[in-house]
């Protein structure tokens, strides 16, 4: 595995690559998800990763100097799993001075978390299409957990017109049923008990849907219903949307609809979500319903 700490050097050893290339973007931390991206991304010639802990994502209220971080543990991780290049970049490289350019994906990006944290996605789309320019991919591979910035980033794939398929991988679930994530470090042994009643809600929900129920309204009040059985977990929004637009759904429809929540243990925001049908959370059923299309 090489590891390139510099744009010259990326450069360099990705014109030794030849065949095809399949790219994993992370901001370190990485966890079992993150190998699930890897491992899908094993089907091409060449896996590459990057490790960046973008500042332009964060908030100023935001937890950025206290993300987790730890690139030996990281790179031994992605040695073990098979990755031929890893690209850690500074934010000097990335945002060298005088930098002035932003890639803002309109509609997509304004509910959701884009409506709780404004110029996350402003961050996400900017320093992921210039990831893409550095690599020159033909798949990258994000996992189902952030589903807006899956549709974020696919929007602005096909808006910029990058030449790769974007490819959505299901969430990985720690026993309980807590979704994967890098900020789950961050919960006390309590709160990640706690956690747990995220996914009953999911799966509630999924139930009423497999029974009959389309109402928005009501799938919510059954969610919420699970929800508040754990008096520690504050939730901020329970979705219910068109998974290409993102826009909220108002009325019963048969099609099929992303139900993505948020909920605040203490000061850890946890995201999840899943299509409805459930069937439709498989790499295939996701990777074709999660956001626009390539071809429009
Ligand atoms: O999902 C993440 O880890 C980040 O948002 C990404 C895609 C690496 C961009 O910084």
């Amino acid at each position: 595995m090489r590891v390139a700490g510099s744009i010259t050097e990326l450069r360099q050893l990705r014109r030794d690559l030849q065949g095809s290339i399949g790219f994993v973007p992370t901001m370190g931390a990485l966890h079992a998800g993150h190998l699930s991206l890897v491992e899908a991304a094993r089907e091409c010639d060449h896996v590459v990763v990057s490790i960046f802990v973008n500042p332009s994502q964060f908030a100023a209220t935001e937890d950025l100097s206290k993300y987790p971080r730890d690139l030996p543990r990281d790179l031994d991780m992605l040695r073990t799993a098979g990755v031929d290049l890893v690209f850690t970049p500074t934010p000097e490289m990335m945002y060298p001075p005088g930098y002035q350019t932003w890639v803002d994906v309109e509609h997509v990006s304004q509910g959701l978390e884009g409506q709780r944290r404004p110029g996350h996605f402003r961050g996400v789309a900017t320093v992921v299409a210039g990831l893409f320019n550095l690599v020159q991919p033909d798949f990258a591979y994000f996992g189902q957990k952030d589903a807006q910035q899956v549709a974020v980033i696919k929007q602005m794939a096909r808006d910029l017109k990058f030449p790769l398929e974007i490819i959505v991988i299901p969430t990985m679930r720690e026993s309980g049923g807590l979704a994967m994530s890098s900020r789950n470090v961050y919960l006390s042994p309590d709160e990640r008990r706690a956690a747990g009643v995220i996914s009953w809600a999911l799966r509630a929900i999924s139930t009423a849907w497999d029974d009959g129920e389309r109402e928005p309204a009501r799938l919510r009040e059954l969610g919420l219903a699970v929800l508040v059985t754990e008096p520690s977990g504050q939730v901020e929004y329970l979705s219910f949307a068109d998974p290409d637009t993102l826009r909220e759904r108002q009325t019963a429809s048969d099609d099929p609809c992303l139900v993505s929540l948020t909920v605040r243990f203490g000061a850890t925001r946890l995201l999840d979500n899943m299509l409805l049908p459930a069937s439709l959370n498989t790499r295939e059923g996701l990777t074709s319903t999660l956001g626009v299309s390539p071809s429009g």
